[in-house]
């Protein structure tokens, strides 16, 4: 397995790990990522910024993730917004889920944030959804807060350390103040 930036040429295998992940999530009864129109607008426009990730697997993407900056509606100033690296769009194919991949790709990411200087890897995820938020928890995020914005279901804010706080780094220094 290889993971790498998404190219346009991966869209179409992106929307479909989305389309696959929807159908999964509504038959399991969780009302999460009701509205497909916005999901593929954020697919097409993360791949375009360059921040989109793959994971190939005999030529076939398997699964995909996206790292960028945070979402405005969540965070605040008062989380040091620059002092983090955000995860969005997290999604493996159904085969390849419970195999282990995810657990290595959410370390992956971390190293991502780490080698670009960031203390954390965030992520904001459905309130209501107590079990994602177990997974996330399980996988060495805690829970920030969980904050109610109108329209929005996702709400539920997590972070990882993306290593032990170094007193030297300049972000740690600027959370202190
Ligand atoms: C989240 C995901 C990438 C994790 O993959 P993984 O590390 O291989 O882990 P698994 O798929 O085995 O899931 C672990 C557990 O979390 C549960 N889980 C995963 N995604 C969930 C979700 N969106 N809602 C509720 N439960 C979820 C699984 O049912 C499983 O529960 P179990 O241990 O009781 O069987 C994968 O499950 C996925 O693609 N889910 C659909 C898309 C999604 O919800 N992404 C997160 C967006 S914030």
């Amino acid at each position: 397995m290889k993971i790498r930036a998404a190219t346009t040429d991966d869209v179409d295998a992106v929307i479909a790990l989305r389309i696959e992940s929807e159908a999964w999530l509504h038959s399991a009864g969780i009302q999460q990522w009701v509205d497909r129109a916005r999901g593929v607008r954020n697919i097409r426009d993360g791949i375009a910024a360059g921040n989109t990730y793959v994971v190939e697997h005999e030529s076939t993407v398997v699964a995909s993730l996206t790292l960028a900056g945070p979402d405005p509606d969540f965070w605040t100033d008062a989380d040091i917004p620059s002092s983090a690296l955000y995860l969005y769009k997290f999604m493996i194919g159904s085969p390849h889920r419970g195999t282990g991949l995810g657990s290595r790709l959410l370390d992956w990411a971390c190293d991502q944030a780490r080698q670009r200087q960031k203390l954390w890897l965030r992520l904001d995820c459905w309130r209501e959804n107590k079990a994602l938020q177990r997974y996330y928890m399980q996988h060495g995020f805690q829970h920030v807060r969980t904050v109610v914005v109108a329209g929005r279901g996702s709400g539920a804010l997590f972070q990882r350390p993306v290593l032990a706080p170094q007193p030297s780094h300049p972000l740690q220094q600027a959370s202190r103040r």
